[in-house]
């Protein structure tokens, strides 16, 4: 499949008829930035029902690890549902849910001997996440950053604080939470460590000391690389801080590695970029290659609730087990290191047309996993929202798809199959899309 290949307009007339009928029937809370509508892909490319090809730096969210339909993936969903599709993990035992339960214990960032709950979201890895956490210490409270998404369900939705439309009208919220600004280097005014250090003592010395006592908190939840709120890379040092701290303070550490996992970053997980650990790691989006699963992978020791504490009827389902299972074994045998080589590749890309092009203020991220922070002045760093959002639209229209991040920044979540010749025809597109908007 050659891509990009637009030849209709955008979008074309059996997309039209699609969305027409989407408006009348699908609820009205998905966010759809541009109107793709796929019939089927391959590898990075999306093909949409009008024939379109093109280039995929969304991944469906992060998610399509493998690529949009890997035949290794397809053959072990089709072989499984051939034997059978569901039995039900929370009553009944399968080979599949224990054998990614192991695999899963020998790559999660946690030291030691590991326990694997299964869901089928990210939203439900945070919700068991904060069950266990509480359950565990006995204490009620949890710490999170602004600018996380963590999920839209009523428990993980109290952590959210990306965008304030996610939280409205829904209140009140489950209550315990407290939050800390996330470490963001190029909106600090001062050294990484420096930016580090004032997120670490806003706990340290507001949360802790004004807000609630540190036996008081069962967890702090963080994003190792956060995602949603716009693809920002903390100082290592703030990772680290808060590992001592939690250690410190009998708390538990959360790794959200929903977004960052699964190869995305060009290690297996973002934490090993900073040498931490945590006591809970959630995965999901990329874990199988698109089927749902999300896991909390906790210490052995924590994860000790007893038979009822918690389950779910889906969660761990055989066919995303199997998924699982292949994305793994692709994943370490190829596609992480091909995140982390086309990833550098991308992201020296990126810098050389930020040499070029005045609305670039940052360019960041590891791996697949990259932020292009847009602004209308270097100086003042003024945030580029519409230029951002007309950026993201200039690139469907050339046949890239992306997504935003943050309030001005541009994600680019590839496949992590995508290949230098891929990643060339990004930028050029992406440096024909810069110039058409600041013209
Ligand atoms: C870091 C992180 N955690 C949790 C979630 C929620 O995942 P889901 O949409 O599968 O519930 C997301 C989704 O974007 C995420 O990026």
């Amino acid at each position: 499949m050659k891509a990009p290949d637009i030849k209709t307009t955008l979008p074309g007339p059996n997309a039209k008829a699609i969305i027409e009928k989407d408006a009348a029937f699908v609820s009205p809370s998905y966010t759809r930035d541009y109107p793709l509508v796929i019939a089927r892909g391959d590898g990075a490319i999306v093909e949409d029902v009008d024939g379109n090809t093109f280039l995929d730096c969304a991944a469906g969210i992060a998610v399509n690890s493998t690529g949009v339909s890997h035949p290794e993936v397809v053959k072990a969903i089709a072989d499984q549902a051939a034997k059978f599709i569901h039995m039900s993990g929370t009553d009944f035992y399968y080979e599949p849910q224990v054998r990614l339960a192991e695999d899963l214990a020998s790559i999660v960032p946690i030291a030691g001997d590991v326990r694997t709950f299964f869901g089928n979201s990210g939203t439900e890895a945070t919700e068991a996440a904060l069950k266990l956490s509480r359950y565990y210490t006995k204490r009620p409270n949890v710490i999170a950053f602004l600018g996380s998404f963590h999920g839209r369900s009523l428990g993980s939705l109290a952590l959210t604080s990306s965008k304030s439309v996610q939280r409205r009208g829904f209140g009140p919220l489950m209550p315990g939470v407290y939050h800390a600004p996330y470490p963001d280097v190029y909106r600090f005014q001062g050294s990484a460590d420096a930016c580090a250090e004032a997120s670490l003592s806003f706990i340290r010395d507001q949360i802790l000391v004004h807000l609630t006592a540190p036996d008081e908190v069962a967890a702090v939840v963080v994003e190792p690389i956060q995602g949603e709120g716009g693809y920002i890379v903390p100082p290592a040092a703030f990772l680290q801080g808060l590992r001592e701290l939690t250690q410190q303070h009998g708390i538990l550490l959360v790794l959200d590695e929903v977004q960052s996992g699964m190869g995305r970053t060009g290690k297996m997980f973002a934490a090993e970029h900073f040498g931490i650990t945590g006591d809970v790691v959630n995965i999901a989006k990329g874990i199988a290659s698109g089927l749902p699963l999300g896991v909390t992978c906790a210490r052995k020791d924590v994860m000790s609730w007893p038979p009822g504490a918690h389950a779910s009827t889906f969660g761990g389902n055989p066919v995303s087990c199997a998924a699982a299972l292949v994305t793994i074994r692709l994943l370490r045998d190829q596609f992480v290191r091909n995140a982390a080589d086309v990833g550098e590749h991308l992201a020296n890309g990126f810098r050389a047309l930020a040499g070029k092009h005045a609305l670039i203020g940052d360019v960041r991220g590891r791996g697949l996993m990259l932020g292009v922070e847009l602004v209308r002045d270097r100086a003042t760093k003024e945030r580029a929202v519409e230029e951002r959002n007309a950026v993201v639209q200039a690139m469907f229209r050339r046949g890239v798809l992306i997504l935003g991040a943050g309030r001005n920044a541009i994600r680019f979540a590839p496949p992590l199959v995508l290949t230098r010749s891929q990643a060339d025809d990004v930028l050029r597109l992406f440096d024909e899309a810069l110039s058409e908007v600041a013209a």
